[in-house]
């Protein structure tokens, strides 16, 4: 059975997700802890599902690699298969991902490469972009740059503001990391030193009314055509 950490810094809906899907799809799982760098919501949430929590606040440590020392020692007592990032808000040092290397796993909210960093959204907006989307990625080095996992596209409405944009993206990400978690734990996906190799794609129940295109090379590509 897999070990699987969730770092989070907010609201934690993506981890909800997870922990959802770990349940209705009886994933052979176990999430031996939730981690926050801040107060919040998903933290609550996950303390209430008697999943062990850890608070490790940026905002007690004098520096970001004090910080980090931390958050290694505390990963390490898990003894995690797997780093799940669901809306972690802190960029990782060299450090960690060389004790973790190509275990930690990211969710980000644009099509990667484009518009890396933050306020992805309000960017794909003003660039007037058609496609945009989710991305699952390995964390390397270099800042939402890592390879690519899956990717879930959705075509930007005439009506659309960045708020829709982001809310609709969302909806997105909460399928999409359930389905990479389920094709990790079922080896329809592996990952094997920071590379990426795609069997097959999982069953994708929850898009059965949807008009979709999928494909698995050179990764998960779910793109919506309507
Ligand atoms: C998600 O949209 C996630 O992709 C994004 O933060 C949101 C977290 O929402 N992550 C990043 O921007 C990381 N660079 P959640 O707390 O409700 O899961």
């Amino acid at each position: 059975m897999s070990k699987i950490a969730i770092l989070i810094s907010g609201r934690g809906s993506n981890m909800t997700a997870l922990l959802n899907a770990i349940k209705t799809k009886n994933l052979d799982c176990h999430v031996v802890c939730v981690i926050a760098n801040k107060k919040s919501q998903g933290l609550e949430f996950a303390a209430k599902r008697n999943i062990p929590t850890r608070l490790i606040e940026r905002n007690k440590f004098d520096s970001k690699e004090t910080h980090e020392i931390k958050l290694i020692d505390v990963l390490l007592s898990y003894q995690p298969d797997w780093i799940l990032l669901a809306g972690y808000m802190a960029i990782l040092s060299p450090k960690i991902i060389e004790v973790f290397g190509g275990k930690i796993i990211n969710i980000h909210p644009s099509l990667l490469p484009k518009f890396k960093g933050l306020d992805t959204h309000r960017r794909a907006m003003e660039a007037k972009e058609n496609k945009h989307g989710t991305t699952i990625h390995i964390v390397t080095n270099e800042l939402d740059g890592g390879p690519i996992i899956a990717q879930s596209e959705i075509n930007v409405l005439p009506s659309d503001t960045s708020e829709t944009l982001r809310h609709r993206v969302l909806e997105e990400e909460h399928i999409l990391y359930p389905l990479v978690l389920e094709a990790l734990t079922k080896k329809y996906l592996e990952i094997k030193s920071f590379k990426v190799i795609w069997h097959q794609a999982p069953p994708m129940f929850e898009l059965e009314n949807k008009a979709i295109e999928v494909s698995v090379k050179p990764f998960l590509k779910i793109k919506n055509i309507v």
